[in-house]
């Protein structure tokens, strides 16, 4: 009997990642090299220079991620890869080096999405925590997923995934055989993770932004600036308009019901001129030169006076408030509307400790379950690529040999 091992690569964007993960529920390895120190110097992902380090990196850190397994090529299984969305040169180095190893060692390959990557971050983790409740000595409770046969106690769920390139709802529900996903709302324009990376670089803070404002606007005062978003209420002109995003193709958004649509540019320009209106630029502009060089990010309330006057910090503040809340009441009335008790939050943004308090307390009050994946594993990584793999893997969905990159993969209906 196979023991279930698989290799996951990832190389969609910024981060060279393997792992190994048994069955999908234990996570053997997850080594991840990012590429953010680079990229920060631009202010943001530049695709020629991913694709370069993605050459550079993906040989040792596979290498890594089988040697921290202890295992070798030979224990393996299958080795699974993300296909998209994301960065079509970027992808393909992952996708070539994965395609190479399976041929060599006679292995099948498994193409997955990465969105269903990051839906099953959180899905690796409960079981992996089901698995380790009881004795020390307790065996792990692997799933067994057979054909006709879904995962015993595996429920279907709302999962909002939330990144620098999605900001997406999907309806996930578990097998016979592998999952399957209906696109229940989108952005319309940027994703939140794009919103906030906006953001941080018009107020001169580091890249990627989300951590930055993450830690400062616990400083600020949420109410300082109403900020507003409009209900999206007439989609007639949208009908067959392709949505104005760098991410994945989807069904088109005239069949998605508005209330679950979002929108993410207004808000951008609502802190541009909030700043500009305020003159605000300059007094951040002066401190932040002194400050960003190996900061990292504030932790205490003087070093975030140190980085920006008290009306940045509100500013801040305001606008992470207005996009959790705007997350929070499409997310809840989608999962009321289709009857789910379960959301998962998934993708860098859910890393968001505001968030991630304010989604539990919302969950609380209404009786449903939340959950979200460790940091770790909140942005990308590969152990949620080999564990999103494992139902597809033993449904015998394999990838042909043309497999090729997808830079705009949907996922689901
Ligand atoms: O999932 P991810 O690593 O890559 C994509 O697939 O995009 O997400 C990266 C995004 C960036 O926009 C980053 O600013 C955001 O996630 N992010 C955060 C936090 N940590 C990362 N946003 C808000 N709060 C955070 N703590
Ligand atoms: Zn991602």
């Amino acid at each position: 009997m196979s023991g279930g091992l698989i290799l996951g690569i990832e190389s969609s964007c910024d981060e060279t990642a393997a792992a190994v993960v048994e069955r999908g529920a234990r996570t053997l390895s997850s080594v991840v090299a990012s590429q953010i120190a680079m990229h920060a110097r631009y202010g943001g992902v530049v695709p020629e220079l991913a694709s370069r380090e993605h050459l550079r990196a993906i040989v040792p850190v596979v290498r890594a991620a089988l040697s921290e397994a202890g295992v070798g090529l030979e224990d393996l299984d299958a080795i699974a890869v993300t296909s998209g969305p994301g960065l079509a040169g970027a992808l393909l180095v992952g996708i070539t080096y994965a395609k190479a190893l399976a041929f060599a060692r006679g292995l099948p390959v498994i193409a997955v999405n990465h969105l269903e990557g990051h839906i099953h971050a959180v899905l690796l983790e409960e079981r992996q925590k089901a698995a380790g409740e009881g004795s020390e000595m307790q065996v792990l409770r692997l799933p067994s997923v057979a054909q006709d046969d879904k995962v015993e106690g595996e429920e279907a769920a709302l999962a909002l995934v939330v990144s620098g390139g999605h900001t997406h709802l999907y309806l996930a529900e578990p097998g016979p055989g592998t999952w399957r996903y209906r696109l229940v709302g989108r952005t319309l324009d940027d994703a939140a993770g794009e919103a906030y990376d906006k953001v941080a670089k018009l107020l001169g803070l580091g890249y990627p932004g989300g951590p930055w404002i993450d830690a400062m606007a616990r400083f600020g005062d949420p109410r300082a600036v109403p900020f507003a978003f409009a209900q999206i209420k007439n989609k007639a002109h949208l009908q067959g308009k392709a949505p104005r995003t760098k991410a994945a193709r989807t069904a088109p958004i005239a069949d998605l019901d508005a209330h679950f649509l979002f929108s993410f540019s207004g808000i951008k320009t609502a802190v541009l001129r909030h700043v500009e209106l305020n003159g605000m630029r300059a007094g951040v502009e002066e401190r932040i030169g002194k400050v960003l060089a190996g900061a990292g990010t504030p932790r205490t309330r003087e070093e975030a006076l140190e980085l920006a006057p008290q009306a940045v910090l509100d500013l801040i503040a305001s606008f992470q408030h207005a996009v959790v809340g705007d997350l929070m009441k499409k997310t809840f009335a989608a999962a009321e509307s289709l009857d789910v008790a379960r959301i998962l939050v998934t993708g860098g943004v859910a890393a968001n400790h505001e968030l991630r308090e304010r989604f539990s307390a919302e969950a609380a009050r209404r009786r449903v379950r939340v959950s979200f994946p460790t940091l770790a594993l909140s942005t990308d990584n590969a152990a949620m690529i080999a564990a999103a793999a494992w139902p597809r893997f033993a449904a015998g969905e394999f990838a042909s040999s043309d497999l090729s990159a997808d830079p705009s993969l949907a996922l689901g209906r």
